[in-house]
């Protein structure tokens, strides 16, 4: 039997892949191979159309910088960077979920102790985060490295501004008593970075760039399964359709709406402020490959 050449082409180039069938790289190389052609296949793009295809790659690595990483956005707003995780972060019914990590993240922040005001000047509602971190079984979990970063109220992390000050984000750790704090601001609403490639295809898929507000967290100890995760604020209107699929229910808080005379020692806002207070349980290491 004579093959159609378009099945030609995709079992010549699988042919090829025959002498690392069975390791990783072959299988990872055959599935590409097969769901790449498979989509052209049904797509049939035009010559142009694969030019632009090719383009638009281009523009996304182009726009790629030790700051601004359009490839993350673009796995983000594909929803890969959530099913990614979804597969590799599994708590069970007890552990707190995760969620996307998201182009913002600095491995080297801030160092702060608890209590610090992380705020960097910015305007907005003074926020009081409270944090206590436990295992499976409600034991408090010292010594963890709680790293957070979130936007202004203007919708920007501080990487998005020119001059290098850090603010809006910080490394602390969990005391004695598995607590943590810290202030910083009610965080707003914002558009992921749409001025490049991947906000053309948002657009061309008549879509919104819009986040839900969030907090971000990332909770890491040799004993503990890294934990990276949000808590979204309750009421927000892009819940529903955050623009990077990361919302999860179980992340989902009401602030509380404090008077002054509520700080807890070590900072006084002089003002009403938001409190956020949360438990997050972590799974042991390893757990979450089980
Ligand atoms: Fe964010």
């Amino acid at each position: 039997m004579v093959e159609e050449p378009m099945t030609a082409i995709t079992n010549e180039v699988l042919r090829r892949l025959s002498g690392v069938s069975g390791t990783r790289a072959g299988t990872i190389s055959e599935a590409l191979v097969r769901h790449l052609h498979a989509f052209i296949l049904e797509v049939r793009p035009s010559t142009v159309e694969w030019e632009q295809a090719i383009r638009f790659l281009t523009e996304v690595g182009a726009r790629c910088t030790p700051e601004r990483q359009e490839f993350i956005l673009l796995s983000d707003t594909l929803g890969v960077s959530t099913l990614v995780d979804a597969m590799n972060y599994t708590p069970g019914e007890e552990g707190t979920e995760s969620t996307v990590l998201g182009p913002f993240y600095l491995s080297d922040p801030p160092v702060v102790a608890n209590g610090a005001v992380i705020d960097g000047g910015c305007l907005g509602t003074p926020l009081l985060v409270e944090g206590t971190l436990t295992d499976v079984e409600g034991h408090p979990l010292s010594g963890v490295q709680v790293d957070t970063w979130q936007a202004d109220g203007d919708g920007f992390y501080d990487v998005q501004h020119d001059g290098g000050v850090r603010y809006l984000r910080a490394r602390l750790e969990s005391d004695a008593n598995g607590n943590f704090r810290f202030w910083s601001i009610v965080p707003s609403p914002y558009p992921i970075p749409d001025d490049g490639p991947v906000g053309a295809m948002l657009r061309e898929q008549g879509r919104h760039p819009y986040r839900p507000a969030h907090v971000h967290f990332r909770f890491a100890h040799p004993n503990i399964a890294t934990l990276v995760t949000h808590i979204f604020l309750a009421g927000d209107p892009y819940l529903d359709s955050d623009a990077v699929f990361g919302v999860k229910d179980s992340l989902i808080e009401e602030l509380d709406s404090c008077s002054p005379e509520e700080a807890p020692e070590g900072h006084q806002p002089g003002r009403t402020f938001a409190r956020l207070r949360r438990t997050f349980v972590l799974i042991p290491a390893g757990y979450e490959l089980a």
